[in-house]
């Protein structure tokens, strides 16, 4: 009798984590921060010393995170910036370097141990976690999480986004090349790293499941279009999409989901305020493969093409994420609840 018990209430116990759906987050999105209606006295910690300016300033509309920020169409990482087939993006002039050329550019950068991705660079433990958060609270508010996070050193503007040496103006050229690629990086003298390249691709190039670090060039050309892309992230890194339209007046969105075989919801973006991202801590034991959905939410322009630009960065597993869980905490971060069944 008691054994039947214990055997009920153990097979109970077991029931539990397996009916469970998947457990995704903490994450952040536009949308999530614009949910605050700019008010941020639940955030911690609170930033207080933004610089000249208020902090709540910086999530007005007409700032960092809105349409004329770094991430907007007309931000470097648009198509006045470096990347595109456009004359005037430098990357459209790259001849097709041989590859022993590549290789030995890549060399002299990646081998020398003071690179921008070594120790010594912006995503060496100190630099993120005691020399950013030391120049103010906007400082803190870059690390993953945080309210501007999306713009930091573990997102598209910084070392391992398309702008950085890994990305098309780097010793590769990355313009539309496809397939996975990654090159050894010397994080210290001795210590070497892995790190993905980050290949530009048109969307009609698009033809498998792409890695954790790529951007797509892309066009909604109907109302109702919808766009999939598949890519798969290592778990224990921080995983930041953004999708920067390439004229203002479109304003598209972006559902992830899981690509297992529940096809769970992870996040979604909708901000008409900001530009849209999800900036998604991808825990230990998760999965991370993916399928990201892109849509047209409003189109307040009819003359141009409606084209975007994906973009994925992943962080590597350079930082612990069991470490950072609650680094910042707020109302902004969407955690994943373990106990939803
Ligand atoms: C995951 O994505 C790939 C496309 O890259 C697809 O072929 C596959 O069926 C998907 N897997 C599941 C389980 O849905
Ligand atoms: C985008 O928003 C529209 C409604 O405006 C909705 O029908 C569509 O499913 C959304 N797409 C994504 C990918 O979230």
């Amino acid at each position: 009798m008691l054994y039947t018990i214990f055997f009920i209430l153990l097979v109970n116990l077991l029931e539990i984590p397996f009916s469970t759906a998947a457990c995704y987050g903490p994450y952040v999105t536009a949308s999530s921060i614009e949910a605050l209606h700019e008010d941020i006295h639940l955030i911690q910690p609170l930033p207080v010393d933004c610089g000249r300016l208020s902090c709540d300033f910086y999530l007005s509309s007409s700032s960092a995170l809105g349409s004329h920020g770094p991430l907007s169409a007309y931000g470097p990482l648009g198509m006045v910036g470096p990347v595109g087939h456009n004359i005037w993006n430098p990357t459209a002039w790259r001849p097709d370097s041989a590859h022993i050329i590549e290789w030995m550019t890549s060399n002299m950068l990646f081998g020398l141990e003071n690179n921008p991705l070594s120790s010594a660079g912006p995503l060496s433990s100190e630099s993120y976690h005691e020399t950013l958060p030391s120049i103010n609270d906007f400082g803190k508010h870059l690390q993953a999480l945080g309210l501007w996070g999306v713009l930091g050193p573990l997102g598209p503007l910084g070392a391992l986004g398309p702008l950085g040496p890994l990305g098309p103006t780097g010793p590769y050229n990355t313009m539309n090349l496809e397939g996975h690629h990654s090159v050894p990086v010397h994080l210290t003298a001795t210590e070497l790293h892995n790190f993905d390249l980050v290949e530009v691709l048109d969307e009609s190039r698009v033809h498998e499941s792409l890695d954790c670090s790529f951007m797509i060039l892309g066009t909604i050309s109907f109302h109702r279009e919808t766009d999939s892309y598949f890519f798969n992230c290592a778990p224990n890194q921080f995983v930041t999409i953004v999708l920067v339209p390439e004229h203002s007046l479109d304003y598209f969105n972006m559902s992830l989901y899981s690509n297992s075989s529940s096809s769970e919801h992870v996040a979604s973006s909708d901000s008409m305020k900001y530009i849209n991202f999800i900036q998604l801590g991808l825990m230990k034991n998760t999965d991370g493969s993916f399928r990201i959905d892109v849509s047209l939410h409003e189109m307040h322009q009819f003359i141009l093409a409606h084209s975007y630009r994906l973009i994925v960065t992943g962080s590597h597993d350079l930082l612990d994420l069991d470490k950072e869980e609650n680094n910042i905490r707020g109302p902004h971060i969407i955690s994943c609840s373990k106990d939803e069944i």
